[in-house]
């Protein structure tokens, strides 16, 4: 048996119902990832709604090539770190491809639990796919929260023609407004949309009652998400249009170790300020003794 997040009597976070009277009240719904505790605590501390370990973890933080070649376990892994540092956020744990897509549906429903159960959080991510609607249905008539993911999904890239905008014409378009209609009907309690057009975004958070999260869908969602380390300039790839950069993290990090370099090579650092010292008899002593 594995250890789990306990959640602290006394702290509550964000649920899944204050999540979804946002959109009736017409406040935006802040999401942004995490896979570690120290930057889950600090979005937890500016008070984001809702913090996403997503699978984006491959590329992110493990260097892989795919969001498909991370599994249940290293999300789990880091959906926990990230659990025992939030207090106030809605968790939400993404279902890694093979956990769910490449699976029955009981065993989606044991690996949905285990994000719940182990890592303490309060909702799994999945997406779209052709049996997506029969797998959601069974995890939340199981008492899990679940929100999907439409527009361009990774795990599924391969079908949808590669990294590029969905739903440009009116047949894709309409098959993203029945797909969400779906999600709706089938329990989810929102919907991530993936690089749409901000147009089609719009029609189809109009045409359902449950909040979308738009990331490279426009302004017109319920809510935004960005990958966290991208939104931090945490490096100077090339991102997708969508992306802003509040801060350049890489400027900050190279800057600061290079200083360190330059210090440690000139014997600047440690100075007497970040250095123990003993008393002198004490030195005295020791030189008697042993030299
Ligand atoms: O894995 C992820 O980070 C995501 C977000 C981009 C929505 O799915």
């Amino acid at each position: 048996m594995q250890d789990r997040v306990i959640i602290m009597e006394g702290e509550s976070r964000i649920t899944v119902q204050q999540i979804q009277a946002k959109k009736t009240c017409n406040e935006k719904i802040i999401m942004l990832t995490a896979y570690s505790y120290p930057v889950a605590a600090l979005l937890d501390k500016a008070g984001v709604d809702i913090i996403l370990v997503g699978d984006s973890l491959a590329n992110v933080a493990l260097g892989l090539k795919s969001t498909k070649e991370v599994g249940m376990q290293e999300m789990i892994h880091h959906a926990s770190a990230v659990g025992r540092a939030v207090k106030n956020a809605l968790l939400v744990g993404d279902m890694p491809f093979d956990a769910y897509q490449n699976t029955d549906k009981s065993t989606a429903l044991i690996n949905a639990k285990r994000f719940i159960e182990e890592a303490g959080c309060g909702a799994v991510k999945v997406e779209w796919f052709d049996n997506c609607l029969d797998i959601i249905a069974n995890l939340v008539e199981n008492g899990i929260e679940v929100m999907g993911h439409i527009g361009l999904t990774p795990q599924t890239v391969e079908r949808l023609g590669g990294f590029k905008v969905q739903g440009k014409d009116a047949a894709s378009a309409a098959q993203l407004i029945r797909s969400a209609k779906a999600l709706q009907e089938s329990g989810c309690f929102c919907i991530v949309l993936e690089c749409i057009p901000f147009q089609l975004a719009e029609l189809i958070t109009n045409a359902v009652s449950i909040p979308t999260i738009g990331i490279g869908a426009g302004a017109y969602c319920d809510g935004q998400v960005l990958v966290t380390d991208d939104m931090l300039g945490l490096y100077c790839d090339r991102l997708p249009r969508f992306v802003k950069r509040y801060a350049c993290l890489e400027r900050v990090i190279l800057d600061a170790v290079s200083k360190f370099q330059q210090e440690v090579n000139d014997g600047n650092f440690p100075d007497g300020a970040h250095s123990y010292s003993m008393a002198e008899e004490e030195i005295e002593k020791i030189k008697k003794e042993m030299l």
